[in-house]
């Protein structure tokens, strides 16, 4: 019989409860290193070996942004299936480490801050935001959206609102709009855009996540997101929020950017994923339930210019999800 001369140190691996505690907190959330070492409360050099090890068993799944390293558990592939099959084993019983507690809570608050953070940076560039990041080529996208997101609709939520770009093309199609925003700084500027802009719809402004959408199940006829899915670290919850806001037959449209690589978009933009794969929103919609989900390629281009150096604007394509919450 053929011995596998990685089960000793696979074994080894899981046997460890300092680990078995990372595994637990990256297989919920993407974390950087720092914000791993607090929800852990242990100190970074501490956790870095640690990683090293998940790292070679084929467990971790890096993404840099900027300077940051953001990490999260991957299901091991290619040579790593031990690693697989026995994280499998183990993953249902984490609940029971005696520290598991503790480390969720410590890690929402890391959560909650890391949420605080980015809402700053929004009510900061808030007044400008038109200026910097309301930038495309031809605003077809927008007509794509706004069509999509009315077909007969009523009531029709923008989330990520901003300072309102997509729900002011909504205001002539819907009865009512609700923007939804975590940054009171857009949702001023949204407030302001909205109140003159012409059409017909009631406006409704809420503040609030994306994850925990401000809207009661089955609110809304649709839902549109535009150019905001990049700026969250997941998909899962913000696309089961959206599922759980729309009546069923309802619509829910996600305008994105194709993935890229102009790192100065994190700071200058306040992007969290610089693109998104249109392939890993299907799934979101597809595994979250919605049906008739469909890729489309939009004939526009987001045009945003960098401000710390000359040169013409770059031109990153676009493309638009569509899905609809099933009716039985
Ligand atoms: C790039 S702007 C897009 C705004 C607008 N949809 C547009 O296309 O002009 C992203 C917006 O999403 C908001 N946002 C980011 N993450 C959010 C979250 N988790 N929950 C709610 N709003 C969020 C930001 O405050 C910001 O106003």
């Amino acid at each position: 019989m053929a011995h596998d001369v990685r089960l000793p140190s696979s074994l080894k691996l899981f046997a460890d409860p300092t680990r078995l505690r990372i595994m637990a907190l990256l297989e919920r959330a993407e974390l950087a290193v720092g914000e791993l070492s607090r929800a852990l409360g242990l100190a970074q050099s501490r956790v870095s070996n640690h990683l090293r090890l998940l790292r070679e068993a084929g467990l971790l799944s890096e993404r840099h942004a900027g300077s940051s390293t953001f990490l999260r558990l991957s299901t091991p592939r290619n040579g790593h299936a031990l690693s697989g099959r026995l994280w499998e084993a183990v993953r249902t019983d984490l609940d029971s480490l005696p520290e598991h507690a503790a480390d969720l809570a410590r890690m929402e608050r890391v959560l909650a801050e890391r949420r605080q953070r980015e809402g700053d940076f929004f009510d900061q560039v808030a007044g400008e935001w038109d200026e910097i990041g309301v930038h495309f080529a031809s605003g077809q996208a927008r007509q794509r959206v706004a069509a999509h997101a009315f077909a007969g609709r009523h009531v029709v939520a923008d989330l990520g609102c901003g300072t309102g770009y997509f729900a002011r093309a909504l205001l002539g199609l819907a009865t009512r709009v609700i923007a939804v925003d975590r940054s009171r700084g857009m949702l001023d500027e949204a407030a302001r855009r909205l109140g003159d802009a012409p059409g017909g719809a009631e406006v409704e402004l809420r503040v609030g996540e994306l994850d925990a959408l401000p809207l009661e199940d089955g609110e809304a006829d649709a839902v549109v997101a535009g150019m905001v899915l990049h700026h969250l670290a997941d998909l899962r919850r913000p696309v089961a929020e959206m599922l759980r806001v729309l009546r069923p037959g309802g619509n829910a449209v996600v305008l994105e950017l194709e993935p890229h690589r102009h790192e100065w978009m994190h700071a200058q933009l306040g992007d969290h994923h610089l693109g998104l794969a249109p392939q890993d929103v299907v799934r979101a919609f597809q595994s979250n339930g919605f049906e008739d989900v469909v890729l489309e390629s939009v004939d526009d281009q987001y045009r945003p210019r960098r401000a710390d150096a000359d040169g013409p604007p770059v031109d990153l394509p676009l493309y638009l999800v569509r899905g609809t919450r099933p009716r039985a």
